[in-house]
């Protein structure tokens, strides 16, 4: 049946964490854990080179695929840091933010039906993304016995004839999971079987506890079936940027390329050449060893108030997500969100928000100062407490 955009657009709903949101309005002295953005600001030089752009005239539009000067920067981070080997002229493309990357890359390739797997609890823009682009997002479960991480039996499951593509996302937005190097080899073996393509969403690649990020579009022949999909909204505190970018075969940035140039032509100019200027300054990659230290030392502080007020929760090996399985407290993790937003006045987002695998648990995002974390952890230990809830 042909289904116009309109009409896939009328499938996907907006997201949960909205609803609590709009719940949370004008209650005062509210603590956010549900924000999924680092607090810092950009780096002051980054900021800088912004101003230098505007003040050198890059006020135009830039290539369809982005400026050339950021490809270039970007494929060299991407050899040095990633063991990726990508043709800046071909096989990089600059977008107005790494969430851009799914539907774009998605367009591509994916037909009317095609299956998608995702493994839960996964990134809210995933499964709308798939839906958007005529396909059929699949679920495939990780589970808190194996720290969250996705296994290839569980893929083995789920995977039909129909299945085209893969999305896997290291560290984890919801649940702070680390895939190990063997863990990305086994899911590489599993998609070269099963001839599927794979995104992967290392946005958070920086942000590791303890343990070493790896991209799965360095493992041998994975290249020419992998979109690598980043961005600098994390990395350098860059939300409002609106920067991310892809490395891919040239048959697919050449169709994202031709999307782009009839949805936003290109990303801003100015950015894109702070951008540029920012990953070849050694300034930047202090800024994000800062960054990193505090998130572990927030980590470290909530994973033990945590587990100290009886929600047991797994240690998460990176991003800045920590979630807690709350479903022994009797109470559903809609439930546990909305009493904490009106007894704790704090907010963190049910975890069925992110999938059916994350029934039963919260996310809380510790991109908040360490303060206002021991306010909140405070706070929640008491509602708990005070009703028999552990
Ligand atoms: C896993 C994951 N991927 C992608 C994004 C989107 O990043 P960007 O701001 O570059 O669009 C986010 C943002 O929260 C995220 O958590």
């Amino acid at each position: 049946m042909f289904m116009a955009l309109s009409d896939r657009l009328d499938l996907v709903n907006p997201s949960e964490i909205r609803k609590l949101f709009d719940l949370a309005q004008g209650i005062e002295g509210l603590i956010s854990l549900g924000i999924g953005e680092p607090d810092f600001d950009t780096p002051e030089h980054i900021r800088e080179y912004a101003k230098e752009a505007l003040d050198k005239g890059m006020t135009h539009y830039s290539p369809n695929a982005g400026l050339m000067m950021l490809r270039e920067a970007v494929a060299k981070k991407l050899k040095e840091q990633n063991g990726i080997e990508a043709d800046p002229s071909r096989e990089i493309m600059i977008l107005t933010g790494a969430n851009q990357a799914f539907l774009m890359g998605l367009a591509a390739f994916l037909r009317d039906g095609e299956e998608v797997l995702i493994p839960s609890p996964m990134f809210v823009t995933y499964a709308p993304a798939v839906t958007l682009a005529g396909g059929r997002p699949v679920e495939v479960p990780t589970y808190e016995e194996n720290e969250f991480r996705l296994s290839v039996d569980d893929l083995e499951k789920k995977v039909t004839e129909k299945t085209r593509a893969l999305i896997i996302n290291s560290p984890n937005n919801p649940t702070g999971a680390v895939l190990t190097k063997k863990d990305l080899e086994e899911i590489a073996d599993f998609a070269v079987e099963h001839d599927l393509m794979v995104f992967s969403d290392e946005v958070y690649e920086h942000f590791v506890y303890g343990v070493k990020h790896h991209s799965i579009g360095a493992l041998n022949g994975m290249f020419e079936r992998t979109i690598t999909v980043n961005g600098f909204s994390k990395t350098f505190a860059m939300t409002g940027w609106r920067l991310g970018f892809v490395a891919a075969p040239s048959w697919i940035i050449e169709k994202m390329t031709r999307f782009q140039m009839y949805n936003s032509t290109c990303p801003v100019t100015f950015a894109q050449y702070a951008a540029a200027k920012a990953l070849e300054d050694e300034r930047s990659w202090k800024a994000v060893e800062d960054m990193r230290r505090e998130y572990e030392r927030r980590r470290n502080l909530v994973l033990e108030r945590l587990n100290g007020m009886g929600l047991p929760t797994v240690k998460p090996k990176g991003a800045f997500y920590i979630f807690p399985r709350v479903r022994d407290t009797g109470l559903t993790d809609r439930e546990f969100s909305e009493l904490m937003l009106k007894e704790a006045k704090v907010a963190v987002v049910p975890g069925g928000a992110f999938g059916r695998s994350g029934l039963g648990y919260i996310r809380i995002s510790y991109a908040t100062s360490y303060e206002q974390l021991e306010e909140a952890m405070d706070r929640m230990e008491k509602v708990l407490e005070e009703r028999k809830l552990v």
